[in-house]
């Protein structure tokens, strides 16, 4: 019998598909990658053995994914059309990487996901895996099976005895990891439609909530993150901290129409207060101690690392280039910011660095001045000499 390992999240989606591919002839591997996504495990792996799967394996890649996919990212500052934190795009190269793994590890000659036709994350599965293993068969269900609708599944999954997860019944199809939640479909399809409060699920109930400002120090040694308040702290718990305090205050809540690669807009909102408060610190701290000419430049590098990872092309030739660059303008990323949390945002309040390139002699208008302002005029007309008349 061929063997395939199924991407499997525990959804109604994959567990149907776990049946779907048994029938087609193949034995199942149920292959789950914690990614932070919450869900409980053990009710997923009851569900997939009843619907068919020979084997579950379970893979923690938390502690890889924030360090080998969000601090190059966050490195990289890459947020998708001025927005998108990125977290459901980040996560697709990691878990479809170690699905290739698992598949040489049990000899399986196919993999399969549980991505529609429709979307990003499809391409970044498939473009992943066919980087890493060109000889593997790729399956994906959901875009060849005759079911039509939502219905028709959870019809065919109750005919087969598979149990469908009532606790996932929103009406909202949701992908949540360390790095954000991401929320679309249901009424969120019409963009000119307010988000309902139940849309939110970490940020839920920050509108009726009365909050103080609140201070935070992010500590950061060579663009990577590693001590929250004065306490030294490993990624994982960091992250933890920040979205816990940041969500309280309804910090990064995104509501956008994005462009998607396969060329259809669609409306999604996002909830990323890690994430948000990450990405504004470190790049305060470049904004002190990288040259004007580094930090523009990188900024252009930021739009493509963003385009890059949402287009899926993270084991690519120009990922390891960009990667390789932008770690060699992080050297001297390395001080601490504090940051204001106010309902909503968080503004940086303050900003120390060994590697400051801010100096108080030039820029002051006191005493203090050290700045020669005759060397000004030859500047300035040299600056203007090519356009005087
Ligand atoms: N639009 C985002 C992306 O392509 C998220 C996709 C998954 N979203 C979801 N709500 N299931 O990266």
């Amino acid at each position: 019998m061929k063997k395939v390992v199924l991407a499997y999240s525990g959804g109604l989606d994959t567990s149907v598909a776990i049946r779907w591919l048994r029938d087609k002839g193949y034995e199942v591997i149920a292959y789950m990658a914690d990614v932070g996504q919450e869900k409980t495990t053990t009710a997923a792996i009851h569900r997939a053995k009843v619907a068919g799967a020979a084997k579950v394996v379970v893979r923690d890649l938390k502690k890889k994914f924030a360090v080998d996919y969000l601090w190059p990212a966050l490195k990289a500052g890459a947020v998708y059309e001025g927005r998108y934190t990125l977290a459901t795009a980040l996560s697709r190269p990691l878990i479809a990487a170690e699905q290739v793994a698992v598949a040489h590890a049990e000899h399986a000659t196919a993999v399969a996901h549980g991505c529609t036709g429709k979307g990003n994350d499809q391409v970044r599965f498939e473009v992943t895996i066919q980087a890493l293993d060109g000889k593997l068969e790729i399956l994906a269900p959901v875009r060849e099976w005759e079911f039509k609708s939502r219905e028709e599944e959870i019809l065919y999954a109750e005919r087969n005895g598979i149990p469908i997860d009532v606790t996932q019944k929103s009406p909202y199809s949701i992908d949540k990891n360390i790095w954000g939640v991401s929320v679309e479909a249901g009424a969120l399809e019409d963009p000119d439609v307010e988000p309902g409060a139940d849309s939110f699920q970490w940020t839920r109930g920050a509108e009726k909530k009365n909050l103080k400002e609140k201070l935070i120090t992010l500590d950061f040694v060579r663009g990577v993150p590693v001590g929250l308040n004065g306490r030294k702290m490993d990624a994982l718990k960091l992250i933890a901290e920040l979205n816990a305090v940041g969500s309280l205050y309804g910090i990064g809540r995104v509501d956008m129409v994005e462009n998607r690669l396969v060329g259809i807009k669609s409306r999604e909102t996002y909830e990323a207060p890690a994430a948000t408060l990450l990405l504004q610190a470190h790049r305060d701290l470049e904004s002190l101690v990288l040259d004007r000419e580094l930090f523009h430049f990188k900024e252009t590098l930021a739009l493509k690392y963003a385009e890059l990872v949402y287009y899926g092309l993270w084991f690519t030739p120009l990922k390891k280039a960009l990667d390789a660059f932008i770690g060699s303008t992080q050297e001297k990323v390395t001080g601490a910011v504090r940051l204001k949390l106010r309902k909503y945002s968080a503004q940086v309040v303050g900003r120390r660095s060994p590697h400051s390139l801010y100096r108080e002699s030039l820029a002051t208008y006191s005493k203090k001045d050290k700045f020669d302002q005759r060397l000004a005029k030859g500047f300035i007309d040299l600056w203007a000499l090519p356009y005087k008349k």
